[in-house]
């Protein structure tokens, strides 16, 4: 059956559902890559409530199946950061990140005025991500070892991708 449903309306049945994506398995990446991750979840889920943090989910029937974790960027307002994005491995290939990535594309200019520009990172090894963002429309911003930076990883470089963030004609 196919019956797709993508949503970042914050509370209840969504915010159960991106805390189950967040765990570290489904998210589809070696956990060593990751080592904060179970306080970055716990942070990341209060903020998802608070509304700093948005979360856009793709629903294959009653089942979660994608998500995406976004926020404006503390650090620059004209920024819109993607922290987290995966996708059950039955899913894939369908389009499903692609169609969440523009719909948080669209809703970051609604959600976050002023936001020119939206980026995510991953580590320089992750060739799947990276091929992915560049069939979306991003390009490589940096390759660098960020320590002390909100794309802090383990110490190994990461390359942090970006694109213009254009708003439909509709808007
Ligand atoms: C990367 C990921 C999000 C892609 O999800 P998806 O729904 O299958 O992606 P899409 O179907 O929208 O892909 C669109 C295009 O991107 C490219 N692409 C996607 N995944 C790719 C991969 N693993 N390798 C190479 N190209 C890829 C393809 O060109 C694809 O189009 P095509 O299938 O028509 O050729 C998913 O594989 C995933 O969750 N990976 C593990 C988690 C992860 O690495 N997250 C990032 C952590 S920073």
């Amino acid at each position: 059956m196919l019956d797709f449903r993508f949503t970042n309306t914050p509370g209840g049945r969504n915010q159960d559902a991106i805390a189950e994506l967040l765990i570290q398995p489904r998210l589809w990446i070696p956990s060593g890559d990751y080592p904060a991750h179970i306080d970055w979840r716990e942070k990341a889920l209060a903020q998802i409530v608070d509304e700093k943090k948005r979360a856009m989910i793709a629903y294959w029937g009653n089942e979660a199946v994608g998500g995406i974790v976004y926020q404006r960027d503390p650090a620059d307002p004209t920024r819109v950061e993607v922290r987290n994005l995966s996708i059950e491995r039955h899913a894939r290939g369908r389009h499903v990140a692609s169609f969440l990535l523009r719909q948080v594309e669209v809703e970051a200019c609604v959600d976050f005025p002023g936001a020119t520009t939206i980026v995510t990172d991953t580590k320089h090894t992750n060739t799947g991500l990276i091929l992915f963002a560049s069939e979306n429309g991003y390009y490589v911003e940096t390759v660098a070892k960020l320590d002390d930076s909100n794309f802090a990883h383990n110490g190994v470089p990461d390359v942090i991708l970006a694109k213009d963030l254009n708003p439909p004609a509709s808007f």
